[in-house]
């Protein structure tokens, strides 16, 4: 099969590390990738939402399946795109129609969905300019943290958690009526807050059945005992001790069955991975979110542990053949640690020559931001890798990840220090 990844991230070295493992492989293409993928297809400089050039690449590289990384050109509607063009209609693309999107392009979609196919998550309502009238009366009727999330995209960066209810009233105001996400935030949902442990879960789904990935867990702060911004992710481990079997069937029955079955119900014919964030709330599930595609660092971490041939359970997505592919996991542990430039997440310095990657010891070294020019490769982004290592524990997997980290060197290099330790007491 000749194959396309669409993407430039960690997340995308992973699926096309995987990927060129396969028997099914004949070519592989990453669009547009970065100087980790190309070791393993030919990158192609077209963006993820030039769904033109997307096109004519897949034509003219007679292209058999499209991996879409991103959520960008999902909820974008490449997939319906592809669909409803005479040329690429039979091309599988792996990854939702506009409709399934919905459950990461809206938060107040998600929401509705999860509440009328009774997954667990938490009350919440809804303003938009017409009601706003009515929020402060909600914000007061909730205990605080506040918790206000603009409805659309908004990279990353839409979620305001406050302890002050005078606070929430009127940051809601300003997402609303000053466009402080622009869009993202002309309707707010405010949520009940959670207490709990997060994770997340992975479910691929060919619309019909579905095989239940290895959970992980990310850490979203900048600095060593979660403090200071978020950012995009800073390192993730899988499994997630706390997430034992009695837990991840809990998570089956109650929240990927009815998600599955809703998806029907509402006629959405969802081919992809579904990303559920969830809060572990005293034994019980409960969903923070749910996302179209996998999660970056985690799939650093899932697809390493996945001992089964990728293409071959893409393949049975796009032919709804999935119930009859063959999905085995390895038991050891994976951690990954994500190098950033420095300065992330506020502005970074791009274009600073990387060294010390040839000697990668037990540790697999995927790019997030890299671009190779000549014969260096540079920083090209904020995260620069993530460093993924295996173990039969936690420690032992991190501290192969430190110490390739130590090895690599780029003015400004900067890592947590601290990924997994919160889990080593499990
Ligand atoms: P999201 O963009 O929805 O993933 O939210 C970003 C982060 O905010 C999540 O990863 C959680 O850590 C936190 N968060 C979101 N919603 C809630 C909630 N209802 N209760 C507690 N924490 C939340
Ligand atoms: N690591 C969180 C995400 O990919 O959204």
């Amino acid at each position: 099969m000749n194959v396309l990844i669409l993407g430039s991230g960690g997340r995308e070295h992973a699926f096309a590390w995987k990927v060129a493992q396969s028997k099914l492989l004949e070519n592989l293409y990453i669009a547009p990738g970065n100087a980790g993928t190309a070791h393993c297809g030919t990158n192609v400089a077209i963006g993820v939402n030039d769904f033109e050039a997307i096109k004519n690449l897949v034509w003219e590289k007679n292209i058999d399946l499209v991996l879409v990384g991103p959520e960008d050109p999902l909820v974008n509607g490449i997939h319906d795109f592809f669909l409803s063009d005479d040329v690429l209609k039979d091309i599988p693309v792996i990854g939702p129609k506009k409709d399934g999107a919905q459950l990461e392009g809206s938060k107040d979609f998600s929401k509705q969905f999860m509440i009328k196919h009774s997954v667990p998550t938490a009350a919440y309502a809804t303003f938009t300019k017409e009601n706003i009238k009515e929020s402060d009366a909600f914000l007061e009727s909730l205990k605080p943290p506040y918790v206000l999330k603009a409805d659309g995209l908004a990279a990353g960066k839409g979620v305001l958690i406050l302890d002050s209810l005078e606070e929430a009233k009127a940051e809601l105001k300003k997402m609303i009526l000053d466009s402080k996400f622009g869009n993202a935030g002309s309707k707010v949902v405010i949520e009940e807050f959670l207490k709990g442990i997060e994770l997340s879960v992975f479910v691929l789904t060919d619309g019909k059945s579905y095989k239940i990935l290895p959970a992980a867990k990310d850490y979203k702060r900048i600095g060593e005992g979660d403090t200071g911004l978020n950012t995009g992710g800073m390192g993730a481990v899988s499994p997630v001790p706390f997430a034992d079997e009695a837990f991840i069937k809990k998570v089956e029955e109650k929240v990927v069955k009815p998600t599955i079955a809703g998806l029907n119900k509402e006629g959405i014919d969802y081919r992809g991975f579904i990303f559920i964030g969830l809060m572990n709330c005293d034994g019980e599930p409960r969903v923070i979110e749910y996302n179209c595609r996998m999660g970056d660092p985690e799939t650093e971490v899932v697809i390493p542990r996945i001992k089964s041939d990728l293409l071959d359970l893409l393949n049975g997505v796009a032919t709804q053949t999935l119930d009859q592919k063959n999905y085995e996991t390895v038991p050891e542990i994976a951690t990954t640690v994500v190098m950033v430039s420095g300065g992330y997440p506020g502005d970074i310095e791009k274009g600073k020559t990387v060294s010390g990657l040839n000697d990668a010891g037990d540790s697999l070294i995927f790019h997030s931001g890299t671009k190779q020019e000549d014969e260096n490769v540079l920083t090209n982004g904020g995260r620069v890798f993530a460093i993924t290592s295996f173990g039969r524990s936690i420690e032992d997997a991190v501290k192969k990840s430190f110490i390739t980290a130590e090895k690599i060197k780029y003015e400004g290099k900067y890592y947590r220090k601290d990924i997994g330790k919160d889990l080593m007491m499990y």
